[in-house]
């Protein structure tokens, strides 16, 4: 058996995400509707669809080989089961950001995270809550919720919660305010790497340089432009990440070239103007879709 299995969330924040990304590395799969295990098609990786909180806890018990997780999940299995050399961060992916958040009921007597000495705080991360309260010197005991921690200060349970805020719904409808940020989080690709024998390590490369490329070309665009010859120096300074243009004759205009480019950074409007007041016409920004470096 040389496939490799991925587990990614069956249905939540990270779903479609996490399939979107597997699929843009060319993977396809057989599946019906209600099944949890996906066949790859004409590349040997497998997908489990799982809760995610489930994830970490089935690559270190050795289910999957790979699994797209919140990194706050994968710390709070780490933590608790003291077992973080078994599985690695492969790659941070650039989706399902957010921050796990100290909060307290609008009324709460409690200003700052300092003054939660001797409360109880409600949270579905105890492990990782306890170690970012204990770096900052605050001793406050934490209650393990396993869902709808925001109701917990409400019902007399707690004086505070730490829970993961995202857009900040969830904290104003349940009247509470947040304190202060204890960690911020996105979506990481992990891999339990210590029993990988050589024909499932090789898949695994072939999947991270397709990743890479993915990653990389998400990130890309290819820029065209028309530039005063004697302002090609200045011109490529002002793309972000770009180096080594091409220059290109344009006919009947030898005073202009025009000169294409891939910038590796973000584009955004502010660079399109002053690329323009340094003399660059005939602006145009391309998306990329895939790159092998
Ligand atoms: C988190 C958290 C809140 C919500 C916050 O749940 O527990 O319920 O998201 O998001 P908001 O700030 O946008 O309102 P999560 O998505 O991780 O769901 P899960 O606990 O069911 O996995
Ligand atoms: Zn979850």
């Amino acid at each position: 058996m040389n496939r490799i299995r991925v587990a990614i969330q069956k249905s939540g924040r990270l779903s479609e995400r996490s399939l979107g990304l597997l699929q843009s590395c060319g993977l396809r799969f057989a599946h019906s509707k209600d099944k949890l295990y996906w066949y790859g098609r004409d590349f040997p990786v497998d997908l489990l669809l799982v809760r995610d909180d489930d994830i970490p806890r089935m690559l270190l018990d050795g289910v999957c080989e790979l699994g797209i997780v919140g990194e706050n999940i994968a710390q709070e299995v780490m933590l608790e089961s003291n077992a973080g050399g078994d599985m690695t961060q492969l790659r941070k992916l650039s989706f399902g950001g957010c921050r796990l958040s100290l909060a307290v009921p609008e009324d709460s007597p409690v200003q700052s995270a300092s003054d939660l000495d001797g409360c109880r705080i409600a949270t579905s991360y105890p492990a990782l809550t306890t170690a970012l309260l204990v770096e900052r010197g605050i001793n406050a005991e934490t209650v393990k919720f396993s869902g709808s921690v925001e109701i917990a200060p409400g019902l007399g349970i707690a004086d505070a919660i730490a829970d993961l805020v995202s857009t900040g719904t969830t904290l104003r409808a349940n009247h509470l305010v947040e304190l202060e940020v204890l960690f911020e989080s996105t979506a990481a690709l992990y891999g339990q790497m210590a029993k990988l024998t050589a024909e499932k390590k090789t898949v695994l490369d072939r999947l991270l340089a397709r990743l890479d490329g993915v990653l990389l070309a998400a990130e890309s665009k290819y820029v065209m432009l028309n530039a005063p010859r004697d302002s090609v120096e200045k011109i490529t300074r002002l793309l972000p990440g770009a180096e080594n243009p091409s220059l290109m004759n344009l006919e009947g205009a030898p005073e202009r070239v025009a000169l294409h480019a891939v910038c590796r950074e973000a584009v955004f409007w502010e660079h399109l103007e002053a690329l323009k007041a340094a003399g660059a016409s005939a602006i145009l920004v391309l998306p990329v879709e895939k790159m092998l470096a």
